[in-house]
């Protein structure tokens, strides 16, 4: 007789979970149904193409070719146009200058509907952050920057550098044609963690590799996140193997980022390290990072570090490789542009073998074609916030608060009510005279206003020195028979790899 009550009372204990678990599911249902409804009716002004009754526009966003399919969206929607991924997630897509400036140029903060699913894997870092805990990072991190720290970083760049294009010596004389998006990603995170995270001379050790295959993997999951709604919920989509794949992946991201905080901590113990680091005039990032820990101004919690640590490892390796990456497709395929940019490193370097600060500003013409190549292949492509006050557009359509803002970069660079046949690799439209009569909002590969890239001068100057150097080593041409699918993860990847034939030119250091 106890079994049996012991078994009624746990089966009225089950009925009643499931009623609340229906009851929890029918709130939720309501409260997505009225912001629906919120986002859809501000909307109301900006027509978009035809939604599918469940995934609105996920479904035509999921495919490759999807950054050309919004390109012709655009043409078809002046300035803007309602982009919903499912039904619950619904953002003005704008594309022009005017209307991004409306929303760059003020600090509004980042849509938590994309940037949440940021969290599990980099956390709350200067990506992410808003208000003045953002304020507070950006002001204590931008010294990290500054030019006289990135001086010294030229001669690390070339080193990076030249020891990838010694492999690719190698390479050129073995393979037809081959994929350089890895070797470049290798590249710009021995690069990276040289410069801010003060690693020494040694090559990438396996967990450094771990690292670099762990972050395509999460670019992927994460746009693949966000264009299916049905993993928009957390609970649901660490319940999915994409999920729990997701969170492997972290685990092995974490488990680099740690390691770089572990060992420059123990360097701390070392009296010989203090005395470098003191004697050093600038300090590197993880320096100010870590000198916040114990001094006395802001305080950063361990938390706050790794996330900040985690934020940098990938904005500061990954943009770079697809920007290289797509700027030597460039030259490959407009190979006049490659002849040009050649001769003026040539012109400028003279005999003497390395790359000095000074060289820099005076590669005007490889610099205007790496802002050509920017523009067609923006290394992010999109990005997001969410209006914390409403916003007027020039043509007196407006929005309240709370909406989503889509910016998407890749289509504002083919306007072509500022670019004139914008599919043609013209570098002349960075001219000095050309340039100075474009709109300040019309180009905005770092984004632009208070979030803008703090990262952007160390960016082009890693580009030019890079490039410089694969210019001078290596003549470039495609590969007709792989040609690069431009894919949309995060930033601008080829579904197929950037497979490149390379000819050496015999100028190499060995
Ligand atoms: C070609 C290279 C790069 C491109 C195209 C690029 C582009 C961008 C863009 C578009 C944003 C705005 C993101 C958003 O609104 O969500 C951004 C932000 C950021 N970038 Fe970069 N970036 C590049 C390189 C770098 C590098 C080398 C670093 C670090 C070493 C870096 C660190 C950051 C950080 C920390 C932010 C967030 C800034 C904030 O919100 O205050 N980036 N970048
Ligand atoms: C400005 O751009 C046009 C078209 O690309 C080009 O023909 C012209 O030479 C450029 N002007 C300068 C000064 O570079």
């Amino acid at each position: 007789a106890a079994l049996a009550m012991v078994s009624s009372f746990v089966t009225r204990l089950g009925l009643w979970a499931s009623g609340l678990i229906l009851i929890l599911s029918f709130l939720k249902l309501i409260s997505l149904l009225l912001r629906r409804q919120r986002l859809a009716r501000a909307m109301d002004n900006f027509p978009g193409p035809p939604t599918h009754w469940l995934f609105g526009h996920a479904l035509e966003i999921q495919q490759t070719g999807s950054l050309d399919k919004v390109v012709s969206w655009a043409h078809q929607f002046p300035y803007a146009h309602q982009l919903w991924l499912g039904q619950f997630v619904g953002f003005l897509n704008i594309y022009e200058p005017e209307y991004a400036k409306a929303v760059y140029s003020r600090g509004d903060p980042k849509a938590s509907d994309v940037y949440d699913f940021f969290l599990q894997w980099i956390g709350k870092g200067l990506l992410v952050l808003e208000g003045p805990k953002w304020f507070q990072h950006r002001k204590l991190l931008t010294p990290g920057f500054h030019y006289d720290v990135l001086k010294p970083y030229v001669a690390v760049f070339a080193e990076s550098a030249n020891a990838m294009l010694d492999k690719w010596e190698e390479k050129a004389r073995k393979e037809k044609s081959f994929d350089i998006f890895c070797d470049v990603g290798h590249m710009a995170l021995d690069t990276l963690m040289k410069c801010t995270f003060g690693k020494g001379d040694k090559g990438l050790g396996q967990r450094d590799s771990n690292y670099y295959l762990a972050v395509s993997d999460l670019t992927l999951l994460m746009q693949q996140r966000l264009e299916s709604f049905q993993y928009h919920n957390d609970f649901i989509y660490w319940l999915t193997p994409h999920g729990r794949r997701f969170l492997r992946a972290c685990q092995v991201a974490h488990e680099h980022t740690d390691q770089v905080i572990r060992e420059r901590k123990a360097a701390l113990q070392d009296e010989k390290e203090q005395k470098k680091i003191q004697n050093r005039r600038h300090l590197d990032f993880l320096d100010i990072l870590l000198g916040a820990q114990d001094g006395d101004g802001i305080k950063l919690s361990d938390t706050d570090l790794r996330a900040e640590v985690d934020t940098f490892m990938f904005e500061g390796h990954d943009t770079t490789t697809s920007g290289i990456s797509w700027f030597l497709y460039c030259m490959a395929k407009y190979p006049e542009h490659q002849r040009l940019c050649r001769e003026e490193i040539r012109e400028i370097l003279g005999d003497q073998n390395s790359i000095q600060w000074d060289d820099l500003s005076k590669m005007t013409y490889l610099t205007m074609c790496i802002k050509e190549s920017f523009r067609l292949y923006p290394p992010v492509p999109q990005v997001y916030r969410q209006l914390s006050k409403p916003v007027a557009f020039v043509d007196g359509r407006s929005l309240p608060a709370g909406s989503l803002i889509s910016l998407h970069i890749y289509a504002l660079h083919r306007n072509s009510a500022v670019w004139p046949d914008p599919e043609v690799f013209d570098p002349l439209r960075f001219s000095p005279e050309n340039a100075s009569g474009r709109h300040p909002y019309a180009f905005m590969p770092f984004s632009a206003g208070p979030r803008n890239c703090i990262g952007q001068q160390f960016a082009m100057n890693e580009m030019k020195v890079v490039t410089a150097l694969c210019l001078l080593r290596f003549e470039y041409s495609l590969d007709p028979s792989r040609l690069p699918i431009k894919i949309p993860q995060l930033i601008l990847r080829s579904k197929n790899g950037i497979h490149l034939h390379l000819k050496s030119l015999g100028t190499g250091s060995k």
